[in-house]
């Protein structure tokens, strides 16, 4: 089934990327060549404007659109489309000359000189002004040209700022939340240490040279954080929709685990989700890894609006910020891009389409090089994405990806384990807890939503909840009424441990627990040493981390510990609760346990996977669906290993596109290294 176009003016596959011609304004000549060369590549459209604010006011009020109108006209004039920003990631000198209440103040109280990008502060009036202004001027001038398909709010919002507007803001916010300061004390517990407020202005954002002691302070710091930043994109979309409501926006997210905002709660206000995805390929420790943690996100970007999404940006061959920054071998662009879309995306777009020549960005790989030509590998290998673009189109854009199961993810919980002062400061890894659960189901087809704690639990019919140290904001309800229902749901070690501010759940098995779902009460937990381990299984598993000691109630054990004074203690349970069931995993445990869990649960559940049981994936290898009209599944198969891999006893099917040299029999299809095939079947 096919969702409504993202951009329903060019409802297509879009190629294309950052273009910054502004930086080229005494480079005559490059504008056309430049066109050319897109043309050549399959490029549909560009992103313009996204750092052009001095080139666009270079003084107060004196605006210079013209070179942009010639810019967008001459694209248009070849086909090539624009998403249009708004310049609000980085502001001119005279601006922050006039206005230094826009420069962002650290948490040491220290204010930024002018310099770098991404870091004005998020209430200032006067820098609402000025975007105001621009931002009218920007939507009353494009935002009804034929070539304008989208708004691209800003660039990565991110950061956040300690000066006194802002301070004043959070007390605000906190005054709405708390209502009184009794109830704010209570939340943070602040009569510890003798930390108690009196006046509301004695509240100050967590800082290094300040507190740092209140766990409810910080979390509910970053949730202000989030909060000013949506109040301010906010902003922005209402000056560009006042003009023309018609255009969509977006705003490009950063990957996943760039965790200071909270994307579920930032998202609410864009109509179209989009990111810029920089996977660290060609490590030394696995591509399949580097994919699957790739995947993991774009499932995340698909889950925030259950529909596709875009890849805004990816770089063509290399990025310049890594301590080592390495080419994409030959074949890793195209496997790169066939991953994102298989996962949802609706687009392969860059940073950036011609190299910077100076400055911080000058060594970042584009499409058009410093040689500024087309015969480059990275130019071959970015115009044969922009041709299997094209090919998938009429398929595959605009399809969904029902997903059965779910991997709750949530930032906040991430945010209190960094702080917990707990069992192991050296170490929760909370991110491996996920990947670990999420690996199964990478590999084999079967779709994943990386849902929050908010979720609509009743659409899936396995539930996965990975060191969910926070039980907020009704999620005990969910699940409970998800299992009553027939759900089955699964926790890991370090769930359900502290409430919305962190204070710590009471009592021994009580609802709010989840006691009455999981069927036990948790004693006390053990850590252990990096190193030091203990099993299950006679030996056969090894558990690391974190030990929790654990009294069923009415759970069944299906694990227990094999060693120390907890040997016999289960290590994994599983309770009926009316139609479903819930399963605990006590102890950090390795992920060749999961998988086969999760395969046991998969085939019980009857989970829908991209291909039949019978298909073996070779290591290295995912497969991923999207629905195609009748049920039918477009699938892709991903080989990110360096070597050939066979796919046997595929039923019939269809080609779509594959890699160069994959071999197709009646019943397999062997990709190369960096291979894909993209297929049809029943
Ligand atoms: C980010 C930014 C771009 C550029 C790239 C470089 O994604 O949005 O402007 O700096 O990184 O990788
Ligand atoms: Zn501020």
């Amino acid at each position: 089934m096919k969702d409504k176009a993202l951009t329903p003016k060019f409802p297509v596959m879009l190629h294309g990327g950052d273009y910054n011609p502004e930086q080229w304004l005494r480079y005559p000549d490059i504008l056309d060549k430049d066109i050319e060369l897109m043309r050549e590549a399959h490029i549909n459209v560009v992103s313009l404007g996204i750092f052009s604010w001095a080139d666009l006011e270079p003084e107060k009020d004196v605006f210079t659109f013209e070179w942009l109108d010639r810019v967008i006209n001459k694209l248009w004039d070849n086909g090539i489309h624009t998403v249009l920003a708004t310049p609000s990631g980085a502001r001119p000198q005279w601006l922050a000359q006039e206005y230094p209440e826009v420069l962002r103040v650290a948490e040491d109280g220290r204010r930024n000189l002018f310099g770098h990008r991404h870091n004005h502060c998020y209430t200032s009036p006067a820098y609402r002004e000025r975007i105001r202004i621009i931002d009218t001027k920007l939507a009353e001038r494009y935002a009804s040209h034929p070539a304008v398909i989208l708004w691209h709010i800003s660039n990565e919002f991110g950061g956040e700022c300690h000066c006194d507007l802002c301070q004043n803001a959070f007390r605000h916010w906190l005054k709405q939340k708390y209502g009184t300061l009794d109830e704010l004390n209570h939340a943070w517990w602040s009569h510890f240490w003798s930390h108690t407020y009196t006046e509301w202005n004695q509240i100050h954002s967590p800082s290094s040279i300040g507190e740092t002691s209140i766990h409810g302070l910080a979390l509910d710091w970053k949730r202000f954080v989030t909060e000013q930043t949506r109040d301010f994109m906010q902003w922005e979309i209402d000056c560009v929709k006042a003009v023309n409501p018609e255009i969509p926006v977006t705003a490009n997210f950063m990957e996943v685990f760039n965790y200071g905002l909270n994307y579920y709660e930032l998202c609410k206000p864009l109509d179209v989700i989009s990111w810029d995805a920089y996977p660290d390929w060609h490590v030394t420790w696995g591509n399949d890894r580097v994919g699957m943690i790739a995947s993991l996100s774009h499932d995340m970007m698909r889950t925030l609006k259950h529909r596709s999404f875009l890849l805004m940006e990816n770089t063509p061959s290399t990025t310049n910020w890594r301590g080592v920054s390495k080419l994409k071998k030959p074949g890793m662009h195209l496997l790169s891009a066939v991953n994102a879309i298989a996962h949802g995306s609706d687009s392969t777009m860059y940073f950036q389409i011609r190299q910077s020549r100076g400055s911080t960005e000058k060594f970042h790989s584009a499409v058009i090089s410093h040689t500024g030509t087309g015969n480059t590998r990275t130019f071959r290998e970015v115009t044969k994405v922009g041709e299997l673009l094209e090919a998938l189109t009429a398929e595959v854009y605009g399809t969904n990806a029902p997903a059965e199961v779910a991997l709750i993810f949530d930032p906040e919980t991430k945010w209190a384990l960094d702080q917990c002062n707990g069992p192991r400061n050296s170490g929760l890894d909370y991110f491996g807890a996920l990947f670990s659960c999420y690996h199964y189901f990478w590999m084999r087809g079967i779709t994943v939503n990386i849902a929050d704690p908010h979720e609509d639990l009743s659409r899936y019919k396995l539930v996965i909840a990975p060191m969910l140290y926070l039980f907020r904001d009704g999620f005990q309800d969910r699940v409970r009424k998800f299992v009553r229902n027939g759900g089955t749901f699964v926790s890991t070690v370090f769930s359900g441990i502290a409430d919305s501010t962190d204070l710590v759940m009471l009592g021994e098995a009580t609802e709010e627990k989840l006691s009455d779902v999981m069927g036990y009460w948790i004693e006390e937990t053990d850590a252990l040493h990096d190193g030091e381990t203990n099993s299950m299984s006679a030996g056969r598993y090894q558990l690391t981390e974190l030990c929790e000691i654990l009294h069923p109630t009415t759970c069944e054990v299906l694990e227990t510990y094999d060693q120390d004074y907890y040997a016999g203690y289960p290590v994994v349970t599983c309770n009926r609760y009316e139609k479903g069931q819930a399963y605990h995993i006590a102890a950090t445990v390795p992920e060749a346990y999961l998988d086969e869990l999760f395969e046991e649960l998969a085939g019980e559940l009857n989970l829908t996977s991209a291909l039949p049981e019978n298909v073996v994936i070779p290591h290295g290898c995912s497969v991923t669906w999207r629905e195609a009209e009748n049920r039918e599944k477009l699938v892709f198969i991903q080989n990110f290993s360096d070597e050939e891999r066979t796919l046997s006893l595929l039923p019939d099917y269809r080609v779509l596109a594959v890699s160069e040299g994959a071999q197709m029999e009646s019943s397999s299809i062997t990709v190369g290294a960096f291979g894909y095939a993209i297929i049809r079947v029943k």
